[in-house]
Parts: C-alpha cells; structure tokens; sequence
C-alpha cells in the first residue's frame, strides 16, 4: 500500500478541460495541495490542462507512473484500465460510479479481472478518491484543503466523506488520510488497516463501515493494528441494511454478530459521527491509558453528569489521596471527586487545583461553565500554559467557543459538554490495547 499513500507520481485520467467536471477539479486539489511529485493530465482531446501537458493515453506517458485516478464514465473504464496494466502502473482509484452499486456486477467483475491479469490494485470504483496529508497528496474531488493531524478516515461512503473533510476543518480535528472505499471490488478495508495501523503520521483509524466481506480478515487486521480504531456502523437496522445495500451493494449483515466483532478485537464503536470524531480527537492528542478520572470543576450540575457519563462507561474516579485539594477548596466546596472549586472559582483557583494533580496516575478531567469571574480564553490559555494536558469541557457563548477552538489548536482535547468530554475519555481509557504501555 506505501505506493497509493506515497506515490511519486499521478495520472489523472478523465482530466477535464471543464472546471466544473470531476476529472478537473482532482487535478485541481492534486496540484494545489502542494504534491511534489509527477503529475500527468490524461485527455485524448486536450494538449494542455491547468498548465500541464496532457497526453491522449496513459501509455504516451514517458515516466513511471505510480498511481492512475480514473474519472471517465463506467463504460470506459475498461479500456483506459487496460492502458493502465500495459503502463504497468501499480495503484488505480477509480472515480466512476456505475458498477455493483447500480447491479452492473458484470462491468465490475470486468474491471477486477483487468486488474489481476496486470497486478493493478483497484481502489473503489464509486469513490471520491485519496488523501494523504504527509505527500501532500489530495487526488480527491473534495475540499482543496484539510487540517494536518493524526486522524486517519476511511469511508465507505463518498459525499459523507468528502463532507466530513470540511467538517473536521471547522471543528480544529486534523486528518492525516481520507480514503474513499467505495464499492471494495479489490482494496478493501483491512488492506488499508495494514499500512495505517504502522503508519508513523496516524495515531487513530476512523472507519464509516456499511458491510464487511470477510469477517476474519477484517478481525486480523484490526488486531494486528498498532493505532486504535473507531468505527461508524451504519445499516445497523433492517431498514437501514436495505439502503445501504441500494447504497454501495454492501451486505450489512447482522448487527449483533458485527457488534461483537468489534468488541473481540477491542476497536471502539461510536454511536454516531460526532462521537467518533470526540473519540478520535482525544486519541490524536493523548496515548491511551487505563487510568481512573479526577474531576475539577467550578459548576455542580456539570461535575454531577460527568459522573453519571463516567459511571455510565464503567470509568472509575480517583478516591484516594484528594485532602490534599481542601486547600484550594472554598468551604462550602467540595474536595471529594468532583473537586468543586465552585462558581467563584479564578484562573489561580483552577491553576492551583492543576498542580496539586500534576503528579497523580489519573486523567483529568477539568470542567467550566463560563461565568463573570473567569475569562475562558484566559483559562484556556492558562491551561495551556501549565503544561499539563487536562480533557476540557467548557459550557459557555461565544468567548468559551473560542476557548475550546484555541485548546484543541493546541492539541489539548476540548468538548462543549460533559459527556462528549467523557467519550474522549472513554476512548482513551479503551483505546489501551493497542500499541501503548502496560497493554492489558
Ligand atoms: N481517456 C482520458 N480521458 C478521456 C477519455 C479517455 N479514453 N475519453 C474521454 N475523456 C475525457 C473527456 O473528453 C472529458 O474531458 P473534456 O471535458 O475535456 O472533454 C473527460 O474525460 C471526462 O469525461 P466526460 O465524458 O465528460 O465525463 P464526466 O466528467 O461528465 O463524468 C465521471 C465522468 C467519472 C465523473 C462520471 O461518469 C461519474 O461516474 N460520476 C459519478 C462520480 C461519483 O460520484 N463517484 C462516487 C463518489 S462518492
């Protein structure tokens, strides 16, 4: 897989002349992205596309070529995919929609044959393409750009995916690949677990997963991965199986059995997109531990439902050694886990209570709900400042919005409600098994 993530040169093939066509705009994103590699427009009717010569065929190509994307309508494909074998190209993502998902099994199974008889991976076909933040490589028809960081996705759904990359831009979530699956006819999930899971620039897999084709392959590959995993189930229900499999021809299969796949193989399960995304936040920036939680917070109510969210998730709190936070305990505080330095609580109150738990073998998770006595963005920055890396959940207008966008800038996980703090720390708390310390 290192020459999809990696290659050293791209044929776009289907490369338009149009900038509101498809072809065109993966061109596009390729080059403003920032690749470095060789770019090669393929247009039979086009000499030159966005200032780059283009050629009629692949095979006119005087260079190596190391991944071809493919954006011709399906009737198409087979042809310019043969050129692609005799290129002797590695990798190809085919753009094309068209095949299994609309019941032209036949055209696919044409094309997975064409793959074969060359050795040409086949990435999708129906996909919105590949991005991969260290090569500087955006062979999608997405956004042109993302926000660098340690999230891998892999999406079996296209106009989800592309829609999430500039979801997470707006959510301060940094992304170090977006792989589109599409229909699966070849590369399919666990092959991309294989090179993520090793890979130094991700630190967690997210998965949109609408149906798996081998079961055992796909626990082998989530097992061996060194990155934790986050999937997204979708088709969970009958109904929901039924659209997806109108949607990607994927057979959902049974929930329950699927369920507790993931639970063998010890890969997180969120609820829904937003979850995953607060998981995989707090595993980007933190190494997983099973660590118990001490809570500091200046509001009751939200240190009670912290607690609840915890319970809820079977996450202990810290129960020994907390005295010592009577000193920056007002009296009618409580120094008990929650640690309620109550609503009159100062940025020095929070810094206090921060340090006497700089030393304790537990995550912490600090609480605000914004009030006239302490600024968020001073907090926020004061947090920052301390060095210690707290789970932050702040409950505020507009000034704690930006407080949170500032903290999670500075890769200190940060949530606008309790809860969704918690599944941060529920997900950091699982996400044990793979590759850190002390691993259960
Ligand atoms: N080799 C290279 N380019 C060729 C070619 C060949 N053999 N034959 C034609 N072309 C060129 C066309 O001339 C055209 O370029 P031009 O606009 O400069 O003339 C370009 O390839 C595109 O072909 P066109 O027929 O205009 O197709 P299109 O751009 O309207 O649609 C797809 C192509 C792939 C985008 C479309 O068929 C499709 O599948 N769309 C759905 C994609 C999708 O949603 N995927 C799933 C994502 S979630």
């Amino acid at each position: 897989m290192e020459r999809l993530f990696k290659p050293r040169s791209v044929a776009v093939i289907g490369a338009s002349r149009n900038p509101e066509k498809i072809g065109h705009k993966i061109l596009r994103n390729i080059l403003e992205f920032g690749f470095r590699g060789k770019v090669y427009p393929i247009n039979p009717k086009a000499d030159e596309i966005l200032g780059l010569k283009s050629y009629s065929s692949i095979l006119d190509v005087p260079g190596d070529v190391d991944l071809a994307v493919i954006a011709v309508p399906a009737p198409i494909v087979p042809k310019v995919l043969e050129e692609v074998g005799k290129k002797g190209v590695p990798f190809a993502a085919i753009i094309s929609s068209g095949f299994k998902e609309v019941g032209n099994e036949e055209l696919e199974q044409e094309i997975v044959e064409i793959g074969r008889k060359y050795g040409v991976r086949i990435l999708g076909p129906n996909i919105f393409g590949i991005l991969y933040s260290p090569s500087r490589l955006n062979a999608t028809f997405g956004p042109k750009d993302v926000k660098d960081g340690g999230i891998a996705l892999i999406s079996q759904s296209g106009a989800l995916g592309i829609s999430l990359m500039g979801w997470t831009q707006t959510r301060e979530i940094g992304l170090s690949a977006v792989v589109s699956v599409g229909n699966k006819a070849d590369i399919e999930d666990e092959d991309l677990i294989e090179f993520l899971g090793r890979d130094p620039n991700t630190r967690v897999i997210v998965i949109y997963l609408e149906g798996i084709r081998d079961g055992r392959r796909f626990m082998e590959a989530v097992r061996k991965s060194e990155k934790p995993i986050v999937v997204i189930k979708a088709g969970k229900t009958r109904e929901g199986s039924r659209a997806a499999s109108s949607h990607t021809g994927a057979l959902a299969g049974e929930y329950r059995v699927f369920k507790g796949i993931l639970r063998q193989v010890g890969a997180l399960e969120a609820k829904n997109l937003e979850e995953a995304f607060d998981m995989a936040r707090a595993l980007d920036f933190l190494d997983p531990a099973r660590k118990p939680v001490l809570v500091i917070t200046n509001g009751g109510g939200i240190g009670v439902l912290a607690t609840d969210a915890l319970s809820e998730r079977g996450i202990p709190l810290v129960r020994n050694g907390l005295e010592k936070f009577r000193r920056v305990i007002p009296p009618f505080g409580s120094w008990r886990n929650p640690i309620d330095l109550t609503g009159q609580a100062k940025v020095e109150d929070y810094l206090s209570a921060l340090e006497l738990a700089r030393d304790s073998d537990a995550w912490i998770l600090l609480l605000y709900c914004e009030t006239a006595v302490t600024d968020p963005m001073e907090l926020a920055r004061e947090i920052e400042r301390a060095g210690i890396k707290p789970i932050v959940s702040m409950v505020g207008g507009e000034r704690t919005q930006e407080a949170l966008r500032y903290l999670n800038g500075k890769r200190i996980p940060a949530y606008p409600t309790p809860e969704r703090a918690v599944a941060g720390i529920y997900a950091l708390y699982r996400g044990v098994r793979f590759g850190a310390k002390g691993n259960p």
